[in-house]
């Protein structure tokens, strides 16, 4: 008869839907190996205690291995009283090598198990992660390098403000990147905090060596409470927190590139791979993937909110609320990898217009270069600043260009205006006089290259 790994002090069978809302192999599954590797660690850190022999222990370790083969090749058999991953892994190993399987679960719970499982499953991770990261910044530093000579008006509040390099835009995303890089390589020594030894909740009483399973599975350092090493989730909160902040960066470059992919300002073509078409308008190609993007990271962000909602009222230590950890941490981790990946493919595909980015610069956003020549000419900025509006105001009601003013109507709003004005309306050289470190000058835009490119080797 068949028997539930704790039905020993229970008389009553579970209601069939409290056994369907108590699983969670559907989903912990994919934490196998990670669950076999703290396995094989703690059996041997159990024959230096005595525990087992290196008999045992041998046994033990080869039937984690099949097991582990199984997962792999897809014949591991899920039987209806497998609860979760743990209890899955530890009745088949029971079922290879017999009674001695029962012994690996000395001076374990699996509360520490789990909590072990988890942080090993995202070390492993966060790896990929940073490889997708990785691969998106390469592409905007390749695409910013080739695109070095497009100029476009930068803008706030989306109205035009002075002209920047194209590829200038581009590195301000991914140095935003850059920063999420940095952050997701500064979580990983609180990810990488041992619970395995912490038992139930008190601790292990068979003395297991804590540092020795440490070493065994790569984990940074020992959870020195045994309380804090089974309830502990914050490493979680953490990934889903860098996580929406990382999809924040995602969606407002997606943004950026849905008002540009627009008819109406034309600077980009997505390429069909990244487009969908609309089931009535034939004419339409939507940017769905940019659009997806921007939504996906709601997504991330109510994994991250759920599950602190989760957190904030449980008592200490382990509780079964705590289960609900691994479908929003699975969820950000998809999501966030795919995103990466998309939008790696978007940017590397895209098309930009140059001529439409040119033809957006209308004069007026030299308004700031006019004000600043004056500022040469000697003359304070706030009122330069008024001298070079009044020049706005005044192409205005001419319904003309900055440009097209005549010497004479600049000399009428200030007598230091000369010759050389006309320099000004210059939209290259405006830019390169942006030639302080952060500036878009290509000067500087090409620091911003090797500065990224030497974060990513
Ligand atoms: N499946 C459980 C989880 O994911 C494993 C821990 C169960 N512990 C317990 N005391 N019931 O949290």
């Amino acid at each position: 008869t068949k028997q539930k790994l704790w039905g020993g002090r229970f008389t009553g069978k579970t209601d069939p839907l409290m056994h369907e809302f108590n699983q969670s192999l559907r989903y912990d599954k994919r934490m196998y190996a990670a669950d076999i590797q703290g396995s094989i660690a703690y059996s041997k850190a159990l024959t230096l205690t005595g525990i087992l022999t290196k008999d045992e222990e041998s046994k033990i370790v080869a039937g984690l291995t099949t097991v582990l083969g199984e997962w792999k090749n897809g014949t591991f058999e899920i039987k209806e009283d497998d609860e979760d991953i743990h209890t899955a892994n530890e009745r088949r190993l029971s079922e290879l090598i017999g009674p001695l399987g029962g012994k690996l679960h000395t001076g374990r719970s699996r509360n520490d198990q789990v909590a072990t499982d988890m942080r090993l499953w995202l070390l492993g991770e966060i790896n990929n992660v940073v490889d997708g990261l990785k691969g998106l910044i390469r592409v905007m530093v390749e695409r910013a390098d080739k695109e070095k000579d497009i100029l476009l008006p930068g803008y706030t509040h989306l109205q035009r403000g002075q002209p920047i390099r194209w590829s200038h835009l581009l590195l301000s995303h991914a140095f935003s990147f850059h920063a999420d890089l940095q952050r997701l390589q500064q979580i990983i020594p609180r990810v990488s905090v041992l619970p395995l030894g912490c038992g139930a909740l008190a601790g292990n009483p068979f003395v297991v060596d804590r540092e020795f399973l440490a070493k065994e599975l790569g984990f940074q350092s020992v959870a020195e409470n045994s309380l804090y090493g089974v309830g502990d989730r914050d490493f979680i909160v953490e990934f889903m927190m860098w996580a929406s902040l990382a999809m924040t960066h995602v969606s407002r470059m997606a943004e950026d590139l849905v008002i540009y992919s627009t008819a109406e300002f034309g600077f980009v073509t997505l390429s069909d791979a990244y487009s969908t078409g609309s089931s009535i308008m034939p004419q339409k190609k939507n940017p769905d993937s940019l659009e997806l993007l921007r939504g996906k990271s709601g997504r991330v962000f109510g994994n991250m909110a759920g599950f602190l909602m989760t957190l904030k009222g449980l008592p200490s230590t382990y509780n079964k609320d705590l289960q609900e950890d691994k479908e929003p941490l699975f969820d950000a981790y998809d999501t966030v990898s795919a995103s990466f990946k998309i939008a790696e493919g978007v940017i590397a595909t895209m098309e930009v217009h140059a001529d439409k980015m040119f033809q957006a610069l209308t004069m007026d956003v030299l308004a700031t270069d006019l004000a600043d020549y004056l500022v040469r000419k000697g003359i304070p900025f706030r009122e330069t600043h008024h001298i070079s509006g009044r020049a706005v105001a005044l192409a205005e009601s001419r319904k003309c260009q900055l440009n097209e003013l005549t010497f004479q109507d600049y000399q009428g709003l200030s007598d230091k205006f000369s010759e050389d004005i006309h320099d000004i309306f210059n939209f290259e050289a405006s830019v390169e006089r942006r030639e302080s470190i952060g500036g878009t000058s290509r000067k500087m835009v090409e620091r911003q290259i090797s500065v990224l490119r030497s974060a990513l080797n």
